[in-house]
C-alpha cells in the first residue's frame, strides 16, 4: 500500500522554538514539574492537548473575514444554526465559547445534590461542572476499557449492563442524564461503537433518561464505525454521524477538537423547555442566543469546520497517523494504550515506571522525563487529574495512569511526529533514572492544571 499523505500542502508557517536540555531542566524547575506551567515558546513538540490548536484551513480564514459581528440575529449565527442542525438532526442550536461552558449551562439546570450523572468516561471539566452542581459523575467504561494494552475495537463503549445495574440501585428518578462520550478522551481516545450507542439509548429509553452525546471527537468517532462495524463499511461519515445523533436527545460539543476551530462550542437539543432554560442562562454568562460568547467570525469558522471535518481523505490520514506513531512504539516495547485511539497515542505510565509507585504519580514523572529530553509536552491523565484523598488523606488512584500525547489536527508532519518517536524510545531506555513526584500544592478541583509538585529523592 502507498503511504497515506498529509490532504493538504502548507501557505502558512510558525516557528517552534528550539533550547537544550540544560535550560529545559531550569524551565521544568520553575514550573513545578507541571506542564500547563511551561510557557509555550519554552516546548518544541506541543502534545498537551489536540484542542483549539488545529491548522484553519484556507476557508476557514476565508469565512473569518465574512463573519458578520452584529449583536443579534447575524447571518453567521444562522450559517453555524443550519450546518449544525444538518450534522446531528437537532432543531434547538445553543452556540457557547467552549464545551465547558455548554456542560456548566446543563449541569446547573439538571444537576443538584443526590443526582448521578451516568457515562462511558466523563472528562476532567465535565466531572467537575456535575461535581460543582452538587451531583456526582459515574463512568461505567466496559471491561475492555480497563485493560489498557489488551486490543479491541471499541473500547471506549459505555457497559450497558453495568448501566441497568446502577438504574435498579439508585432509581431512574436520580439519573437526569446519560453522556456518551465519543471519542472516549479520558479512557484513551477509543472509540464507541453504534451498536453501544443503540444498546444504551435503549436502556435510557426504558427508564426515561435523556442521552446527551459529549461530540467533541464525532467525526473520529464515526471514522472508525466506518472502518471496524461491518454495516457500515459502506456508509459515508455524514450518514454515519446523522445515525449516531439520532440516538441522542441532545448534545454538548466542544468546537476546539473536530470542527477545526481554535475557540468555540454549542449545545444542540430536541426539547424545547431544556432550551429555554439553557438560553435564559446562556445571556448571563456567555452572551446572547445567536452569538454565545463567540465573534460571528468564529461561528463561521466552526461551519465550515465541521463540514470539513468530515472529509475521508482527512479522517484516512488523521487515524493512521496516530497509529503509526503507536505502532513505532509498540515496535520498540513501549507499553502504550491499544489499538491507537483517534486524537492522541497513549503511555501506560505505571507499566512504562513500574519502578515508580502510583502515589509517587509516574505519569506526572514521564511527562517531565518527555520534556527534558526532547521539549516534547504532554499531559498526564491518571491519579493527577482524577485521584482523590481517603478521610486518611491517603490517595485514591485513578483507574488508568497514562500519559496522552495529544497530536493537534493539520499541525504536525511526519517528520515531527518521527523525532517524537525517538524521544519516547530514548526515554524508555534510560527509564530507570526518573523519579517520582509529590505535591507540594494543589487546588481543590481540576487541581492538575495548578499542581505544584517536586521529585522525591
Ligand atoms: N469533553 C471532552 C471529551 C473534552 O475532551 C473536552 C476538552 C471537553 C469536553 C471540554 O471542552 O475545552 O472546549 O471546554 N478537552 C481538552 C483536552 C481540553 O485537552 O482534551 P472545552
Amino acid at each position: 500500500m502507498q503511504t497515506i499523505i498529509e490532504p493538504f500542502r502548507i501557505k502558512s508557517v510558525e516557528p517552534i522554538y528550539f533550547n537544550t536540555p540544560a535550560e529545559r531542566k531550569i524551565i521544568l524547575e520553575k514550573a513545578f514539574y507541571n506542564p500547563f506551567l511551561i510557557h509555550s515558546t519554552d516546548v518544541l513538540i506541543d502534545l498537551l492537548t489536540d484542542s483549539g490548536t488545529s491548522a484553519m484551513s484556507s476557508n476557514q480564514w476565508a469565512g473569518i473575514m465574512q463573519g458578520d459581528e452584529s449583536y443579534a440575529g447575524s447571518p453567521s449565527f444562522f450559517r453555524f444554526e443550519k450546518t449544525i442542525q444538518d450534522i446531528t438532526g437537532m432543531p434547538l442550536i445553543i452556540p457557547t465559547h467552549q464545551g465547558r461552558a455548554a456542560e456548566k449551562i446543563l449541569f446547573s439546570i439538571l444537576g443538584s445534590k443526590g443526582k448521578y450523572i451516568v457515562s462511558n468516561t466523563l472528562f476532567d471539566t465535565t466531572r467537575a461542572n456535575i461535581e460543582f452542581s452538587g451531583a456526582q459523575g459515574v463512568d461505567l467504561i466496559c471491561e475492555a476499557g480497563k485493560h489498557p494494552t489488551v486490543p479491541a475495537p471499541f473500547k471506549g463503549n459505555m457497559d450497558v449492563d453495568a448501566l441497568q445495574a446502577f438504574i435498579n440501585e439508585k432509581g431512574a428518578e436520580n439519573i437526569p442524564l446519560c453522556i456518551i462520550t465519543v471519542t472516549n478522551n479520558s479512557g484513551g481516545g477509543q472509540p464507541v461503537s453504534m451498536q453501544n450507542i443503540k444498546a444504551v439509548k435503549q436502556v435510557c429509553t426504558t427508564h426515561k433518561i435523556p442521552l446527551f452525546i459529549d461530540a467533541c471527537r464525532f467525526a473520529e468517532n464515526a471514522y472508525f464505525i466506518k472502518l471496524r462495524e461491518k454495516e457500515y463499511a459502506d456508509k459515508s461519515v455524514p450518514e454515519i454521524v446523522r445515525e449516531l445523533f439520532s440516538y441522542a436527545d441532545g448534545c454538548t460539543m466542544s468546537a476546539k477538537k473536530d470542527a477545526f476551530a481554535n475557540i468555540g462550542g454549542f449545545l444542540a437539543m430536541h426539547n424545547k423547555e431544556l432550551a429555554q432554560h439553557c438560553r435564559n442562562l446562556l445571556i448571563m454568562t456567555e452572551g446572547f442566543p445567536t452569538y454565545g460568547g463567540l465573534a460571528g467570525r468564529d461561528l463561521e469558522a466552526i461551519a465550515i469546520g465541521l463540514i470539513e471535518v468530515m472529509d475521508e481523505h482527512y479522517l484516512q490520514y488523521r487515524i493512521r497517523s496516530i497509529e503509526y506513531l503507536t505502532n513505532k512504539l509498540m515496535a520498540a516495547g513501549v507499553p502504550v494504550m491499544q489499538p491507537a485511539g483517534g486524537h492522541a497515542v497513549y503511555l501506560v505510565a505505571n507499566e512504562f515506571l513500574s519502578h515508580i509507585p502510583v502515589k509517587h504519580y509516574p505519569g506526572q514523572a514521564l511527562v517531565g522525563a518527555l520534556y527534558l529530553h526532547g521539549g516534547i509536552r504532554s499531559v498526564e491523565i491518571g491519579s493527577l487529574m482524577f485521584g482523590k484523598y481517603d478521610d486518611h488523606a491517603n490517595l485514591i488512584p485513578a483507574q488508568l495512569e497514562l500519559v496522552r500525547l495529544a497530536i493537534p489536527r493539520r499541525v504536525y508532519t511526519q517528520s515531527h511526529i518521527d523525532y517524537v518517536s525517538e524521544v519516547i524510545i530514548e526515554v524508555f531506555e534510560n527509564r530507570n533514572n526518573i523519579k517520582g513526584l509529590q505535591i507540594i500544592e494543589e487546588a481543590p478541583m481540576l487541581r492538575h492544571f495548578t499542581a505544584k509538585l517536586k521529585p522525591i529523592e
